[in-house]
Parts: structure tokens; sequence; C-alpha cells
């Protein structure tokens, strides 16, 4: 299972936040999933932009970026220069996501889509064979350290039988409440988001390790 490690619930706290990031190029975490929220899509605004880029300069792992916010191009070009592994946009903002998908790839960049927890799977049929990642929401998009919702197991088994049946190459992703108490369940899953079950503790690669199925 490859971990990665959301910032959200540093950024929230607000304190020390550039040392804790930081703290996260010394675990063995595959990712660094960056959360941006526009107080538009979600209720909460993340960091000024520039702020937001100045937390990460540091950071050595690879980017995976989730934009949780309506105008998908305006955060694309901000973040395109992290030259992230993963941008994963949310399903229902996109309009036609095709578009997005082809822009994303044109700019050497994963394409990724995510859908909320009451968003079923059988709206990312007609994507499935273009897309790089799909990012199934295990929380309500907007805030760190929420409860796991059950409804996204049946969704990554779903993805997961999909891509077994057409050879699609996405990477399924589970973003949301994630802790050691129900990694068993997600295990369809590629990989786990995890952020406050991570950066609450004071040693970082302890949760990790409890993280690896
Ligand atoms: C929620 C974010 C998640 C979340 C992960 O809107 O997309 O990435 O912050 O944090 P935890 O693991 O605390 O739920
Ligand atoms: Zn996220």
């Amino acid at each position: 299972m490859q971990v990665a490690c959301s910032i959200l619930s540093i950024v929230e706290k607000k304190v020390d936040c550039k040392q804790k990031v930081d703290a996260l190029n010394d675990t063995n975490c595959d990712y660094l999933h960056l959360d941006i929220m526009d107080g538009k899509f979600v209720d909460m605004k993340t960091f000024p932009d520039q702020d937001m880029l100045n937390l990460v300069k540091d950071i050595k792992k690879p980017f995976d970026i989730h934009i949780m916010v309506e105008d998908i191009g305006k955060y694309l070009d901000i973040y395109k220069v992290l030259h992230p592994t993963y941008l994963t946009f949310h399903y229902e903002v996109a309009g036609d996501p095709s578009t997005w998908i082809q822009t994303l790839k044109q700019n050497g960049i994963g394409a990724g889509i995510a859908i909320k927890p009451k968003t079923p799977v059988s709206v990312l049929l007609p994507y499935l064979n273009e897309l790089n990642l799909i990012l199934v929401m295990s929380v309500e998009p907007g805030k760190g350290g929420q409860t796991f919702l059950d409804s996204s197991v049946a969704k990554l088994e779903q993805l997961k039988q999909l891509r077994d049946e057409n050879g699609y190459h996405y990477q399924i992703e589970v973003d949301g409440g994630i802790n050691e108490n129900m990694i068993d369940r997600v295990k369809d899953a590629d990989i786990v988001v995890s952020g406050s079950f991570v950066t609450n503790a004071d040693n970082y690669q302890k949760q990790i390790d409890l993280l690896r199925i």
C-alpha cells in the first residue's frame, strides 16, 4: 500500500508549519498530498497560494495535489510549477472532465479525478480509460480529522473490478479519516491518503508504518 501524507492538519493548526511539513522528507511516505481549497467548493480556504508554494518548496517527495476548487484552470496554472505526479480535480465541478484530463496530460501531469461521498462511480465510466488516478473521498471534502465513511469501501472494490475487467491503468486512491483501524477495509486502494493520523503524532514514520499492508 502506498501512503500519501496530507499536510492539511498541519496547515489548519498554523503552528510550526514549515518545520512539520519538512519533517515528512525524513519519512518513507510515497507522496506529499497537498489539499488546496478555495472557500467556494468547500467552506475553507487554504493559505494564499504563494505561501503554500513556499511552505512546500523544500519537499523532496513527489506531489499528489488535490484541488477542492471551482476554478480548476486557475489552480492548475498555479500549482503546475510543482510538477506533481498527479493533480486531482473534482468531478462535481468539472463540466467536461475530458478537457481537464487532456490539459493535465499535455502539461506532463498525471490526471486525477475525485468523487465526493455521495457521487457514484458510475458517473466516471466514460473517462476511466483516460484517467491516471481516481480519488474516492471517504469524508466530505473540506477539513482534516473527520470520521471515515464506510460508503467508500464498495466504490474501491467497484473501481478495482472495472480496472481488472477492462485493463484500465488508473491508480485508486482513498482520502479522508484513514487510520490503522480501517486500513484492512481499504485494501482495494493502491494509495491511501492520511493526514491527522500521521501528523498529529510526534513520530510520523511510526504512523506511516501502521498503514503499510
Ligand atoms: C479532506 C482532505 C483530506 C484530508 C485528510 O478534505 O481532502 O486529504 O485532509 O486528512 P485526514 O487523514 O485527517 O482525514
Ligand atoms: Zn485530499
